[in-house]
This record gives structure tokens, sequence and C-alpha cells, in this order.
């Protein structure tokens, strides 16, 4: 049976099966930064566009208001520990772009690099930035985009009864392919 919690913010994190990404980011400067995120969804066909919902007091939309560009790249089995690292470590305390977890090379459209070993990597222009409460929802127009379809998709999948975050993959196809 249905039961009602008043804590509402606590149901939001219920709601916990999440098509997991990195976004990466960079300075005027040229410093890079990735982060985990959860809250995205694709939202434009035409043009292609996908916007995400990025915390107000992390790094991430600093640099997006700085540079407005970003890229998306949906993970893949094996990135589970890279994940933990740039989704529970803030770019305002350390260089996430030195770890060894993370490959980056270069993007074909934008200056942000992409992450080599992800199954999908989504480069993407700012075209609108909304607050949304403690979020700032940006909306990127995907300008390019690279694949491996053999690489099965690494999505999050709420947590453990000890609060352990769970990570699945899938392999599924490109039918269009
Ligand atoms: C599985 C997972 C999903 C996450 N989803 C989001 C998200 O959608 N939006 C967000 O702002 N932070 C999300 N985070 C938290 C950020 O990745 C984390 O706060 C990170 O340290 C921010 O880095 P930055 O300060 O360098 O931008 C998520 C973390 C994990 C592990």
């Amino acid at each position: 049976m249905l039961k009602p919690n008043h804590d509402l913010a606590a149901m939001l994190r219920r709601h916990a099966i999440e098509p997991l990404v990195f976004v990466v980011s960079m300075s005027n400067k040229g410093k890079v930064n990735i982060m985990a995120a959860g809250w995205n969804i694709k939202c434009s066909y035409d043009p292609p566009m996908i916007a995400v919902a990025l915390r107000k007091e992390g790094y991430t939309q600093k640099l997006i208001h700085e540079n407005p560009e970003f890229v998306l790249a949906v993970p893949t089995k094996g990135q589970e520990d890279a994940l933990e690292y740039v989704g529970s470590n803030s770019g305002l305390i350390v260089d996430k772009s030195k770890s060894n977890l993370i490959t980056l090379d270069s993007a074909t459209k934008v200056k942000v690099p992409i992450i080599s070993d992800a199954r999908l990597n989504f480069e993407c222009k700012v075209r609108n930035i909304i607050s949304t409460g403690d979020h700032y929802m940006i909306v990127g127009e995907v300008i390019a985009a690279l694949y491996d379809k053999d690489k099965p998709q690494l999505f999050y999948a709420g947590r453990t009864p000890e609060g352990k975050r769970v990570y699945k993959s899938l392999k599924t196809h490109f039918h269009d392919e």
C-alpha cells in the first residue's frame, strides 16, 4: 500500500535509477573539471538538446557560467571508481583532471575535452541556464557526438541498505545502425 512521506527531498532521493553521466567543463584559462550527474535528460531532437541539473555550490556550474560549453559523457562498465571519485570530490578542492581514473582526449567541436573510454560523448554549447531552487538547469545544444557501440552503458541504481552506491551495466544495441 502507498504511504506518504513528508520529507520530500528524501522522496526525490528514492527516485533513484538514473542515467548517470560525466559532465566535463573547462575554465577560460583551460582548467578542466569532471563531475558525476544523474539528473540529466534529453529535451529536444531538433535542434538536439540535453539538460543537466547542477548544484549551485559546485564548481562545474561556475565553470560553465564562465565558458558556456560542456561535454556530457555516458559511462561504461569499469568506470565505477571514476564516477565515485569525481562524484564525491569537488574541483574547488582537488584537480580531478589529474586522476589516472579519467582518460581525457580532444573533442571535435568544443574546447572542453571528451572522456575517451566512455560509451558516448556529447559535445554541447550552452543555450539556456534556468535557476531551479538549489540547482541550475543547464540546457545545451549537442553539436557533435562520438560513441563506441560495443561498450555497455553504466547507470546508477540507488544504494545498498548500508548506503553504498550501486552501479549496474546493461548492454543495449543501437537498433538503427
Ligand atoms: C551517482 C552520482 C550522481 C550525482 N548526480 C548529481 C547531479 O545530477 N547534479 C549535481 O549537481 N551533483 C550530482 N552529484 C554530485 C556531484 O558529482 C558532486 O557534488 C561533485 O563533487 C561536484 O563536483 P564539482 O564541485 O567539481 O562540480 C552526483 C554524484 C554521484 C556519485
